[in-house]
């Protein structure tokens, strides 16, 4: 990224030398991206993030085919906000039918109920290749298949902004029509992410003016963040065999000592094809906001839900979803990453083992077995 912000600094859409430098990097950029993700570079926008990368899908189809081919749009309901948020303002709004599938308790769309919802009007299906909260892998490949032999001319988006560099992205075989990545969750800059839509998806731009990105997101290039994501995807990426089995080892063996040490704790998902590097420990009878607190204190940085909510005193939407109830149960989410080791991982059971016993003091250690007043 240094060149771009120190030496390189042109604007992309400059014709002279230094311009003409900045291009070369997004074209760069845009042809790595799509070696990884298995697609074409002219089938890659880049965006501001995979926030911005699901608004364009959602909202850039409806747009653009809603009059035509109608205005209803399933989404699954363990969605991250970014697709949740914006559905549910478009069919407030009147400007869509929104139909939510649930999940299954162990966190997996059933792809026959993303076939059961699609109707003659839907004009786009999303749902997600790996969820931000609890880790369970979609079977997108079938969803996609089985909606469009409902209405052949739905169109398919996933977002898969935790998927990449933690599990396969082949876009040949995951036959969707629209997919959204972002660089922060692969060693990338926070602020950079693409959509792909497939050649010949047409879309609507939600941001007009320059006509860069081929007129469907104008805006001057981020540069540097843009080189950032590529790179980033392209090491990840080669990393991510090797990576995925360690990590997941570690995160097994952090979960045995927890469920072994720690009373009433649960895995979420535990029974589904779940991303390596995340665990989601449910602890009954627990508050998740006194849990993430008394852990931050004790060295260890974990999440309840999912990063962008947790500031708020709001229930995880993917907990209620898997049937689990957020007033009576804790979620707390544990990422790994590339860097993780044996021994820290081994401390943070510890640490978490501690924690979920001060945490559930008052039950597990009845009033009596302290000294009377
Ligand atoms: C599944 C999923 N989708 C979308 C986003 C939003 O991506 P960004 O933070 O790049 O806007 C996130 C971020 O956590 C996510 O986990």
């Amino acid at each position: 990224m240094l060149p771009f912000l120190v030496e390189h600094w042109g604007n992309p859409s400059s014709p002279h030398g230094r311009g003409r430098n900045a291009r070369s990097a997004v074209d760069g950029a845009r042809d790595r991206l799509a070696t990884v993700l298995g697609c074409m570079p002219r089938e890659l926008t880049f965006t501001s993030g995979g926030t911005e990368a699901d608004n364009l899908a959602v909202r850039g189809v409806l747009q653009r085919w809603g009059a035509e081919r109608g205005r209803h749009l399933v989404v699954s309901a363990i969605e991250h906000e970014a697709v949740l948020t914006t559905v549910a303002q478009l069919g407030e709004r009147g400007e869509a039918g929104v139909t939510v599938v649930p999940c299954e308790a162990d966190g997996c769309v059933d792809p026959e109920r993303i076939a059961a919802a699609v109707r003659d009007d839907t004009v786009l299906v999303s749902l997600m290749l790996a969820n931000n909260e609890v880790g369970a892998v979609q079977d997108v490949h079938v969803a996609a298949g089985l909606a469009r032999a409902r209405n052949p001319r739905v169109l398919v988006h996933s977002d898969a902004v935790q998927a990449l560099g933690k599990v396969p992205i082949d876009l040949a075989a995951l036959d969707v029509d629209l997919l959204s990545v972002s660089a922060h969750k692969c060693y990338g800059p926070k602020g950079s992410g693409a959509l792909y839509a497939r050649w010949g998806t047409h879309l609507t731009a939600q941001l007009d003016g320059g006509g860069q990105e081929r007129g469907r997101r104008s805006g001057t290039e981020n540069v540097a963040a843009i080189a950032g994501f590529a790179c980033a995807a392209e090491l990840v990426e080669r990393e991510r065999p090797e990576q995925a089995v360690r990590q997941a080892a570690l995160r097994d063996g952090l979960e045995t000592a927890v469920l072994e040490g720690a009373p009433h704790t649960r895995v979420a998902a535990r029974s589904a094809v779940r991303l390596p590097n995340l665990s989601a420990l449910l602890v009954d009878g627990a508050s998740a906001d006194s849990l993430v607190a008394a852990l931050d204190v004790a060295g260890v940085e974990v999440s309840s839900g999912s990063a962008c909510s947790s500031g708020a005193a709001q229930p995880s939407h993917v907990m209620v979803a898997m049937g689990e109830d957020p007033r009576a149960t804790a979620l707390i989410r544990l990422s790994l990453g590339r860097d993780t080791s044996a021994d820290e991982m081994r401390e943070a059971a510890e640490r978490i083992i501690t924690a979920v016993g001060v945490a559930l003091a008052p039950r597990s250690a009845p009033a009596a077995t302290f000294p009377r007043r």
